[in-house]
């Protein structure tokens, strides 16, 4: 492979966050430039939320073409984007951000980005099918508008406080006028054995299992022997849900292809051209295991 040369034209593109080191998007987006052959570089850029206003005020005037923001600016860009896709409007949420002619346009691919990984990484198609979503955050946010966009049957959002699932799943039903595709219960043994008889895919969508051996108690017994089981943590790459998932024989999908095709869909918005996703995956698995 020829030596990337960053010249005076390369393009510039950035993950902001803070903390920001831990990013595996350089890895990966890289990749992606690599295998199109754009000249472009993508760099982890440390933003402390107290800056971002100025931040937004100043990069509009530079040369970054683009960048996507993680915790904890996904929710405060909002506020500083001149222009929303309708995504992030209604998740309230920014995780791409593209600069065209000076005006900031925020974008949210991470409802899509799992949709994507959940058709290429574990070869599901959601169409039709019925889901039981672990939480009701920002990311079972994004997960439930995607899976309607993706013409699931029905989605159960369950949650330690039940409220929050409930408004989620009003919230979510309104927006997309189907009323009889959300619901909501509570994370409790008895109530979650419900909603996971007849479901054909379960999503461990809150931060519980991440860098720590907890999981968030399941009555298995309830889920049918085929359901996937997809946890969107991806340190550690195989969290305890999916561990005692795979012990029960359920196939399992693990969070790192969210992560990667996520940031597949902002390569899109800002360069129009199709990275390969598979090399993305693998640079950012390789990483994942050199520093887990
Ligand atoms: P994110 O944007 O990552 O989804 P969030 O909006 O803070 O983050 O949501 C965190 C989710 O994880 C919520 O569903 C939260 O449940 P509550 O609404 O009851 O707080 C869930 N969560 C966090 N810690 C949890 C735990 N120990 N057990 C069960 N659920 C937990």
């Amino acid at each position: 492979m020829r030596e990337q040369i960053v010249t005076g034209t390369t393009a510039l593109y950035a993950v902001l966050g803070d903390p920001v080191e831990h990013s595996l998007s350089p890895v990966f987006q890289n990749e992606g430039f690599r295998s199109v052959g754009v000249d472009a570089v993508y760099v982890a850029l440390r933003v402390p939320a107290r800056v971002l206003p100025e931040f937004c005020r100043l990069v509009r005037h530079t040369s970054l073409r683009g960048f996507n923001a993680t915790i904890p600016l996904k929710v405060p860009l909002v506020e500083f984007c001149d222009e929303l896709s309708p995504e992030a409007r209604l998740m309230g949420a920014v995780n791409t951000v593209e600069i065209r002619e000076g005006r900031l346009i925020g974008h949210n691919t991470d409802g899509r980005g799992f949709v994507a990984s959940l058709r290429e990484e574990a070869g599901f198609e959601p169409a039709g099918k019925r889901v039981v979503v672990l939480g009701a955050g920002g990311a079972a946010r994004g997960i439930g508008w995607a899976l309607a966009e993706a013409d699931t049957r029905s989605v159960i959002f369950a949650n330690r406080t039940l409220r929050r699932a409930e408004d989620l799943a009003g919230e979510l039903a309104a927006a997309s006028e189907e009323n009889e595709r959300y619901s909501a219960c509570a994370l409790e043994s008895e109530s979650l054995a419900k909603a996971l008889a007849g479901a054909d895919l379960l999503i461990q969508s809150t931060s519980v299992g991440m860098g720590d051996d907890r999981a968030i108690e399941v009555p298995w017994d309830s889920l049918p022997p085929k359901a996937l089981v997809s946890d969107i943590v991806y340190r550690p790459e195989r969290t305890p849900l999916l561990e005692e998932a795979r012990r029960r024989g359920h196939p399992t999908l693990g969070g790192l292809g969210m992560l990667v095709y996520q940031g597949a869909l902002s390569f899109q918005i800002w360069t129009g051209r199709q990275p390969d996703t598979r090399r993305m995956m693998e640079a950012a698995r390789k990483a994942l295991r050199e520093h887990p």
